[in-house]
Protein backbone atom coordinates (compact mmCIF):
# COMPACT_ATOMS: atom_id res chain seq x y z
CA UNK A 1 0.00 0.00 0.00
CA UNK A 2 1.08 3.42 -0.84
CA UNK A 3 0.15 6.28 0.53
CA UNK A 4 0.12 10.27 -1.00
CA UNK A 5 -0.56 12.90 1.03
CA UNK A 6 -2.02 15.93 -0.38
CA UNK A 7 -0.85 18.93 2.10
CA UNK A 8 -2.23 22.26 -0.03
CA UNK A 9 -0.85 24.32 3.51
CA UNK A 10 -2.02 28.26 2.32
CA UNK A 11 -1.21 27.51 -1.81
CA UNK A 12 -4.96 27.19 -1.91
CA UNK A 13 -6.26 30.21 -0.89
CA UNK A 14 -10.24 30.26 -2.06
CA UNK A 15 -13.51 27.48 -1.42
CA UNK A 16 -13.74 27.43 -5.38
CA UNK A 17 -9.83 26.60 -5.96
CA UNK A 18 -10.12 23.59 -3.25
CA UNK A 19 -13.88 22.50 -4.56
CA UNK A 20 -12.17 22.39 -8.29
CA UNK A 21 -9.02 19.98 -6.47
CA UNK A 22 -11.67 17.84 -4.98
CA UNK A 23 -13.53 17.03 -7.94
CA UNK A 24 -10.94 16.46 -10.38
CA UNK A 25 -9.42 14.28 -7.34
CA UNK A 26 -12.74 12.44 -6.86
CA UNK A 27 -12.49 11.33 -10.08
CA UNK A 28 -9.33 9.35 -9.95
CA UNK A 29 -10.06 5.23 -9.54
CA UNK A 30 -10.19 4.23 -6.02
CA UNK A 31 -7.26 1.54 -6.19
CA UNK A 32 -6.72 -0.90 -3.34
CA UNK A 33 -2.62 -0.43 -3.09
CA UNK A 34 -2.98 3.67 -2.92
CA UNK A 35 -4.64 6.18 -0.51
CA UNK A 36 -4.87 9.41 -1.43
CA UNK A 37 -5.06 12.22 1.12
CA UNK A 38 -6.19 15.73 0.89
CA UNK A 39 -5.49 18.15 3.27
CA UNK A 40 -6.97 21.23 2.40
CA UNK A 41 -6.41 24.51 5.04
CA UNK A 42 -8.93 24.21 7.83
CA UNK A 43 -11.33 26.83 6.75
CA UNK A 44 -12.19 24.75 3.51
CA UNK A 45 -12.09 21.14 4.94
CA UNK A 46 -16.27 21.62 4.67
CA UNK A 47 -15.72 22.68 0.98
CA UNK A 48 -16.02 19.13 -0.27
CA UNK A 49 -17.17 16.15 0.98
CA UNK A 50 -15.81 12.43 1.01
CA UNK A 51 -14.93 10.55 -1.56
CA UNK A 52 -14.31 7.01 -2.70
CA UNK A 53 -11.10 8.15 -4.21
CA UNK A 54 -9.71 9.93 -1.59
CA UNK A 55 -10.07 10.57 2.24
CA UNK A 56 -9.49 14.16 4.06
CA UNK A 57 -7.06 15.20 6.43
CA UNK A 58 -6.39 18.32 8.36
CA UNK A 59 -3.18 19.91 8.60
CA UNK A 60 -3.03 20.68 12.16
CA UNK A 61 -5.02 20.14 15.34
CA UNK A 62 -4.95 21.35 18.94
CA UNK A 63 -5.00 18.91 21.69
CA UNK A 64 -7.69 20.55 24.19
CA UNK A 65 -11.42 19.11 23.49
CA UNK A 66 -12.93 22.80 23.72
CA UNK A 67 -13.17 26.18 25.38
CA UNK A 68 -11.35 29.50 25.62
CA UNK A 69 -8.88 28.28 22.79
CA UNK A 70 -8.84 31.32 20.23
CA UNK A 71 -7.95 30.00 16.91
CA UNK A 72 -8.00 26.27 17.32
CA UNK A 73 -8.95 23.63 15.19
CA UNK A 74 -10.29 20.70 17.78
CA UNK A 75 -10.90 17.01 17.19
CA UNK A 76 -14.29 17.21 17.08
CA UNK A 77 -14.51 19.98 14.69
CA UNK A 78 -12.47 18.08 12.43
CA UNK A 79 -14.69 14.73 13.38
CA UNK A 80 -17.81 17.04 12.03
CA UNK A 81 -15.80 17.93 8.72
CA UNK A 82 -15.61 14.40 7.93
CA UNK A 83 -11.82 14.23 8.49
CA UNK A 84 -9.87 10.94 9.88
CA UNK A 85 -5.87 12.22 8.95
CA UNK A 86 -4.09 14.71 10.63
CA UNK A 87 -0.86 16.11 10.02
CA UNK A 88 1.23 16.79 12.97
CA UNK A 89 4.07 18.64 13.40
CA UNK A 90 5.02 20.24 10.32
CA UNK A 91 8.20 22.46 10.24
CA UNK A 92 6.35 25.06 8.91
CA UNK A 93 3.79 25.12 12.05
CA UNK A 94 7.03 24.75 14.58
CA UNK A 95 8.68 27.55 12.90
CA UNK A 96 5.75 30.00 12.25
CA UNK A 97 3.45 28.33 15.13
CA UNK A 98 6.05 27.79 17.22
CA UNK A 99 5.03 23.89 18.12
CA UNK A 100 7.33 22.60 20.52
CA UNK A 101 8.02 19.30 20.25
CA UNK A 102 6.06 18.50 23.99
CA UNK A 103 3.05 20.47 21.77
CA UNK A 104 3.66 18.25 19.09
CA UNK A 105 3.67 15.07 21.79
CA UNK A 106 0.22 16.67 22.95
CA UNK A 107 -1.16 16.52 19.58
CA UNK A 108 -0.65 13.42 18.46
CA UNK A 109 -1.22 11.64 21.37
CA UNK A 110 -4.86 13.53 21.60
CA UNK A 111 -5.45 12.82 18.13
CA UNK A 112 -4.20 8.82 18.16
CA UNK A 113 -6.44 8.86 21.23
CA UNK A 114 -9.36 10.08 19.22
CA UNK A 115 -8.95 7.86 16.81
CA UNK A 116 -7.60 9.95 13.83
CA UNK A 117 -4.75 8.33 11.12
CA UNK A 118 -1.64 10.85 12.77
CA UNK A 119 0.73 11.70 10.11
CA UNK A 120 3.44 12.85 12.06
CA UNK A 121 6.57 15.29 10.46
CA UNK A 122 10.43 14.99 11.32
CA UNK A 123 13.29 16.30 9.78
CA UNK A 124 16.45 17.85 10.47
CA UNK A 125 17.27 22.43 9.22
CA UNK A 126 20.83 20.89 8.00
CA UNK A 127 21.97 18.51 4.98
CA UNK A 128 25.78 18.66 5.95
CA UNK A 129 24.96 18.00 10.30
CA UNK A 130 26.22 14.43 10.62
CA UNK A 131 24.59 14.38 13.52
CA UNK A 132 21.33 15.61 12.67
CA UNK A 133 19.66 12.82 11.83
CA UNK A 134 20.16 10.95 15.05
CA UNK A 135 20.35 14.24 17.61
CA UNK A 136 17.52 16.25 16.01
CA UNK A 137 15.28 13.99 13.93
CA UNK A 138 15.68 11.34 17.18
CA UNK A 139 14.84 13.63 19.89
CA UNK A 140 11.59 14.73 17.50
CA UNK A 141 10.43 11.15 17.36
CA UNK A 142 11.00 9.86 21.06
CA UNK A 143 9.57 13.16 22.08
CA UNK A 144 6.63 12.83 19.92
CA UNK A 145 5.53 9.71 20.87
CA UNK A 146 6.23 9.90 24.68
CA UNK A 147 3.39 8.07 26.38
CA UNK A 148 2.11 6.78 23.14
CA UNK A 149 0.64 3.15 24.02
CA UNK A 150 2.08 0.48 21.17
CA UNK A 151 -1.23 -0.34 20.35
CA UNK A 152 -2.06 3.35 19.15
CA UNK A 153 0.97 3.10 16.78
CA UNK A 154 -0.60 1.50 13.60
CA UNK A 155 -2.57 4.61 13.21
CA UNK A 156 0.60 6.48 13.49
CA UNK A 157 2.33 7.48 9.96
CA UNK A 158 5.71 9.29 10.31
CA UNK A 159 6.87 11.67 7.42
CA UNK A 160 10.86 12.11 7.02
CA UNK A 161 10.85 15.80 5.84
CA UNK A 162 14.31 17.41 6.00
CA UNK A 163 13.44 20.97 6.19
CA UNK A 164 16.57 21.77 3.56
CA UNK A 165 14.36 19.62 0.94
CA UNK A 166 10.47 21.14 1.64
CA UNK A 167 9.84 24.12 -0.83
CA UNK A 168 13.11 24.22 -2.54
CA UNK A 169 13.35 22.62 -5.67
CA UNK A 170 15.75 19.93 -4.21
CA UNK A 171 14.70 16.78 -3.16
CA UNK A 172 16.35 14.52 -0.86
CA UNK A 173 17.47 11.29 -2.53
CA UNK A 174 15.62 8.02 -2.50
CA UNK A 175 18.64 6.11 -0.97
CA UNK A 176 19.20 9.25 1.63
CA UNK A 177 15.58 9.21 2.49
CA UNK A 178 15.44 5.38 2.88
CA UNK A 179 18.64 5.68 5.63
CA UNK A 180 16.52 7.95 7.17
CA UNK A 181 13.83 5.86 7.37
CA UNK A 182 15.69 3.20 9.08
CA UNK A 183 17.23 5.38 11.62
CA UNK A 184 13.51 6.12 12.17
CA UNK A 185 12.74 2.03 12.35
CA UNK A 186 15.44 1.41 14.76
CA UNK A 187 14.37 4.61 17.20
CA UNK A 188 10.70 3.11 17.06
CA UNK A 189 11.85 -0.57 17.57
CA UNK A 190 14.12 0.73 20.88
CA UNK A 191 10.87 2.60 22.18
CA UNK A 192 8.02 -0.09 21.70
CA UNK A 193 9.25 -3.36 19.57
CA UNK A 194 10.47 -4.47 16.35
CA UNK A 195 7.80 -5.39 14.83
CA UNK A 196 5.81 -2.29 15.56
CA UNK A 197 9.38 -0.72 13.91
CA UNK A 198 8.95 -2.96 10.60
CA UNK A 199 5.27 -2.16 10.29
CA UNK A 200 5.80 1.32 10.84
CA UNK A 201 4.41 3.48 7.75
CA UNK A 202 7.36 5.99 6.66
CA UNK A 203 6.83 9.12 4.06
CA UNK A 204 9.12 10.78 2.24
CA UNK A 205 8.17 14.81 2.03
CA UNK A 206 9.97 17.69 0.75
CA UNK A 207 10.29 18.58 -3.39
CA UNK A 208 8.42 15.61 -4.68
CA UNK A 209 6.96 16.47 -7.82
CA UNK A 210 6.35 14.04 -11.28
CA UNK A 211 9.74 13.52 -12.02
CA UNK A 212 11.11 12.23 -8.96
CA UNK A 213 7.94 10.87 -7.47
CA UNK A 214 8.20 7.36 -8.68
CA UNK A 215 11.33 6.98 -7.12
CA UNK A 216 10.73 7.89 -3.60
CA UNK A 217 7.65 5.18 -4.03
CA UNK A 218 9.07 2.64 -5.25
CA UNK A 219 12.18 2.91 -2.80
CA UNK A 220 11.94 -0.07 -0.50
CA UNK A 221 10.97 1.28 3.48
CA UNK A 222 9.46 4.25 2.30
CA UNK A 223 5.73 3.80 2.08
CA UNK A 224 4.35 7.16 0.23
CA UNK A 225 5.19 10.81 0.01
CA UNK A 226 3.28 13.96 1.88
CA UNK A 227 3.72 16.50 -1.21
CA UNK A 228 3.16 20.29 -0.92
CA UNK A 229 3.53 22.63 -3.59
CA UNK A 230 3.19 20.22 -6.54
CA UNK A 231 -0.21 18.99 -5.01
CA UNK A 232 -1.89 21.81 -5.48
CA UNK A 233 -1.68 21.87 -9.19
CA UNK A 234 -4.07 19.87 -10.37
CA UNK A 235 -1.21 18.07 -13.43
CA UNK A 236 0.82 17.75 -11.39
CA UNK A 237 -0.78 15.89 -8.92
CA UNK A 238 -2.38 13.40 -11.18
CA UNK A 239 1.10 12.92 -12.13
CA UNK A 240 2.10 11.84 -9.05
CA UNK A 241 -0.82 9.53 -8.35
CA UNK A 242 -0.34 7.91 -11.89
CA UNK A 243 3.73 7.44 -10.42
CA UNK A 244 2.66 4.73 -7.92
CA UNK A 245 1.54 2.40 -10.90
CA UNK A 246 5.01 3.17 -12.96
CA UNK A 247 7.07 0.47 -13.10
CA UNK A 248 10.74 0.46 -10.65
CA UNK A 249 13.37 1.11 -13.30
P1 LIG B 1 7.01 20.74 -0.75
O1 LIG B 1 6.46 20.60 0.73
O2 LIG B 1 6.53 19.51 -1.50
O3 LIG B 1 6.41 22.00 -1.28
O4 LIG B 1 8.48 20.77 -0.65
C1 LIG B 1 6.41 19.37 1.38
C2 LIG B 1 5.86 19.53 2.76
O5 LIG B 1 6.22 20.51 3.42
O6 LIG B 1 5.03 18.75 3.22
Amino acid sequence: MKYIIANWKAFVTTQKQAKALAQAFAKVKAEKHREIILCPPSPFLFAFGSSRAYTKGAQDVFWEKDGAYTGQTTLAMLVDAGVTHVIVGHSERRHFALDSDEMVNRKVRAALKAGFTVVLCVGEKEREDPKAIPEIVGKQVITALADVPLNQLSALMIAYEPIWAIGTGVADTPNDAMSASLYIRKVVGELYTSKAALALRILYGGSVNRENAAAFMHQSGIDGVLVGRASANKEDFSAIIKSVDIPKR
